[in-house]
């Protein structure tokens, strides 16, 4: 329908796609067979590509996804396996109209199973500068840290060399914390927050997924985190709430993601309506596209179809998106 080609044509900033998470079992099955990797065996949905994407519609939580996305990107071993990756990914960003997208990836999840982080960077990079110069997007890199592992694992890759000099060299600008949420509240990773501050790199973090709304509070306070990534469980505390819209602090909100993983039984039971009669200011973001059935098109399609957003809403959806972007602010007005 028409409303469908506005949502396409609309300069998208994407926040939240963790690029781990747009593997598609096909690309999954391709490297771990070139790199003699292998699968699960007592694990029936690891057959074949198009089981395992069945077996992707049934998960039943935060942790049950994650088990799937750990397995799944130990088949990425090689600079070009990671470029492979984020080139799929920023293909389809670009095919859905996005201009600039910020990307997460785990650093801790290859250097643990002995992949350099130099190799996963390079990678990276690489399909970065090619998106730049043959899709015209913009991009940004993010390490996320994994707050399932000791915080002093954290401080530690942080404070490596090459990582170090990742932060320096300007190839990673951001830092963000994710994986399981549920009794890993913000203040555990304190000190890191502080090191990135001190840094004068950006901050995100998950908050308030699957997690009570306190962590949300906890990572603007003690994290000094510029944004959260989903937040959703804002609805529940109206005081923080309208803090959050006086501040002007962007949720990255991910609708599919939140069905997918049963933090919300329907997209209409995310808080979209509710974000936008109080002013708080979100994007829409995709999180695991290959994990989770759809881009990040999709859910602006899925947020229509739930609540039937008016041309001048989804305008200042977008804008919110380009405002509350890291690039530079003239990469913001071009795209305004
Ligand atoms: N890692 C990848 N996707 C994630 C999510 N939705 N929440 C927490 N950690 C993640
Ligand atoms: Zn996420």
């Amino acid at each position: 329908s028409s409303i469908h080609t506005l949502l396409k044509q609309l300069p998208k900033c994407e926040h939240h796609i963790h690029l781990e998470g747009a593997l598609s079992p096909q690309l999954l099955f391709q490297l771990a067979e070139k790199n003699t990797i292998t699968l699960p065996q007592d694990d029936e949905a690891f057959k074949t590509p198009e089981s395992l994407l069945e077996r992707y519609e049934r998960f039943t939580s935060l942790d049950d996804f994650l088990g799937y996305y750990y397995i799944g990107m130990s088949a990425l071993i090689t600079a070009s396996d990671f470029e492979a990756l984020a080139w799929d990914y920023f293909q389809h960003a670009s095919a859905d109209g996005v201009h600039h997208a910020e990307v997460f990836f785990d650093p801790q999840a290859h250097t643990s199973r002995n992949v350099a982080y130099p190799t996963v960077i390079q990678g990276f990079q690489a399909a970065c500068e090619r998106a730049e110069k043959e899709l015209g997007i913009t991009t940004i890199l993010t390490a996320c840290y994994l707050r399932h592992l000791p915080p002093a694992e954290s401080l530690e890759m942080f404070q490596s060399p090459e990582v170090q000099e990742s932060y320096r060299n300007g190839t990673v600008k951001g830092i963000g914390l994710d994986s399981s949420e549920m009794n890993f509240p913000p203040h555990l990773f304190e000190d890191l927050y502080r090191g990135a501050k001190e840094l004068g790199l950006r901050r995100t973090a998950h908050a308030g997924e699957e997690g009570p709304v306190s962590y949300i509070s906890s990572a603007l306070t003690i994290l000094n985190a510029e944004r959260i990534d989903h937040g959703i469980q804002l609805a529940q505390d109206d005081v923080l709430l309208k803090q959050i819209a006086d501040q002007g602090t962007l949720l990255t909100v991910c609708p599919l993601s939140n069905v997918v993983l049963r933090c919300v039984k329907s997209v209409s039971e995310v808080p979209i309506r509710k974000f936008l009669d109080h002013g708080v200011k979100f994007s829409l973001n995709s999180d695991d596209p290959a994990y989770f059935g759809g881009h990040i098109l999709d859910n602006y399609c899925a947020v229509h179809d739930a609540f039937e957003l008016s041309v001048s809403e989804w305008e200042s959806v977008c804008r919110a998106g380009i405002e509350g972007s890291w690039c530079s602010e003239e990469r913001k007005t071009e795209m305004l």
